[in-house]
């Protein structure tokens, strides 16, 4: 059989024009979404009295079987047949003869497309979300797990104050809470069928519209058929909101593989997500948090690249959104995969509490309460600030943290310091005086897990 469309061409492509303008090596993920697509349009097309109701179940039963070829594997893709859509129709026609060629009665291949993305893109944001909630999940255990284990905060990764394990793994829950609710989002907008625009311009039939997308599962039908058809704002939605999730869990990985050189050792990561060195034999490599670093550039690089194709496309449809399909799959494939390392990651992580609570007493990072408590008998913070600098200094050259440096060495910087000092000064005091909201004390930590449980409660 021919190429569906060819007649109007007078020479036949050439074989490397094949090439470049297929999708099918890429688009065919797509084929169960379009048979569905399909089978929707046919029936739709049978009640509004377009198709008969024989030939309709004609081309559904055609469809299917051409579903059962693909899922078992007997199905030949082929280049000439350019895309997914073109190669089910016409393995369809040849299955059922002449009335095959009757399915794409009021439908282009515009609409078919942005149909089938859309219904793929919304299976995989619910998957992908599905994946962000476990993880949110993981690290709230994880917090809760290890509730009262200090360690230093940082700032310019220089020790800055000191604050909960938890507090800390909790940053990231809220993170990936906004990651979900992100993609949850994005999923619900595109949620609309732009099934019944045509190539551009509506259709001549009489069809309904609402039909299609009810039996689809969409929320309703687009309301503009050249939007509809050369929209792909969706996609870019859901790139970068997978583009930002990849940077946090890149913020992530960084902090683990800091974390867990044998110079903090704060952290274990499990065997199972390192690798050893071919040379060096006392080596474990951080490959997993390293590669989902790594694979950040080309999250950016999909975004990147689909917002450059869609720069200055007049409307409506232009082969140049066939370029869409790529870093969109590259995209979805790589946020699932790297959740999918992340989470398992994460709950078998050690966390060496000694080696942590240690380094959160080091590096001066209760000098901030020692102005505060100065700023608390009313000296005005700027003087607190530089008198704590002062005291700093002084226990820096005696190679001590400040508290422990005696009263009457205290007292020597101010008369304001008493000899309750010690009790403000030392890192646990220091986090379990953060109470204000959002702070690190345990009180707060433990509101921001039980947040986390309600939001998982209703996720
Ligand atoms: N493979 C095409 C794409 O992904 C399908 C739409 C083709 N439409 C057309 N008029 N050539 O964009």
């Amino acid at each position: 059989m021919s190429k569906l469309s060819a007649a109007r061409l007078k020479v036949k492509n050439d074989s490397l024009v094949d090439e470049f303008n297929a999708s099918i090596h890429f688009d065919k993920r797509l084929y169960r979404h379009d048979i569905r697509g399909s089978i929707a349009h046919a029936e739709m097309l049978a009640s509004c009295g377009i198709l008969t109701a024989e030939e309709a179940e004609a081309i559904k039963d055609g469809l299917l079987a051409v579903l059962g070829e693909i899922e078992s594997g007997g199905f030949v893709f082929r280049t000439e047949d350019e895309d997914i859509h073109m190669a089910v129709e016409k393995r369809m026609t040849e299955i059922v003869g002449s009335v095959g060629g009757k399915l794409h009665t009021a439908r282009s291949r515009n609409d078919q497309v942005a149909v089938d993305v859309r219904m793929y893109l919304r299976e995989e944001t619910e998957v992908i979300a599905g994946y962000m909630a476990e993880l949110v999940k993981t690290l709230t255990d994880k917090a809760e797990k290890h509730l009262g284990v200090l360690m230093p905060g940082y700032t310019h990764l220089q020790t800055a104050q000191p604050v909960l394990v938890s507090h800390w793994l909790m940053a990231y829950v809220q993170m990936f809470r906004r990651d979900y609710g992100r993609m949850t989002d994005c999923a619900e907008r595109m949620n609309f069928s732009p099934l019944g625009s045509g190539a551009l311009a509506g259709t001549t039939f009489p069809v309904n519209r609402d039909m299609t997308a009810e039996k689809l599962g969409f929320t309703a039908p687009t309301e503009n058929s050249m939007d509809s058809v050369s929209d792909r704002d969706f996609a870019l939605e859901f790139l970068s909101a997978a583009a930002i999730c990849q940077m946090h869990l890149s913020r992530f990985s960084e902090e683990l593989i800091i974390f867990s050189t044998s110079e903090f050792a704060f952290i274990d990561l499990s065997d199972d997500f390192c690798t050893g060195s071919s040379i060096m034999p006392q080596k474990k490599n951080p490959d997993m948090p390293e590669l989902i670093r790594g694979k950040t550039g080309r999250m950016y690089g999909n975004l990147v690249s689909l917002l450059t194709t869609m720069k200055g496309l007049p409307l409506a449809y232009n082969k140049d959104m066939q370029e869409d399909k790529e870093p969109l799959f590259d995209s979805v494939d790589t946020i699932k995969a790297s959740l999918r390392i992340f989470i398992p990651m994460i709950e078998k992580m050690g966390i060496n509490a000694e080696k942590m609570t240690k380094a959160a007493k080091l590096g001066f990072s209760t000098a901030t309460d020692l102005a505060d408590y100065l700023v608390r008998k009313g000296m005005p913070f700027r003087e607190a600030h530089h008198i704590v600098g002062s005291a700093v200094a002084f226990a820096l050259d005696k190679r001590v943290d400040i508290s422990e440096l005696t009263i009457d060495e205290l007292k020597s910087f101010s008369e304001k310091i008493d000899d309750d000092i010690y009790s403000y000064i030392t890192p646990e005091a220091s986090v379990s005086s953060r109470k204000a909201k959002g702070g690190t004390a345990g009180e707060s930590v433990k509101a921001q897990i039980e947040s986390a449980r309600k939001f998982l409660d209703e996720v």
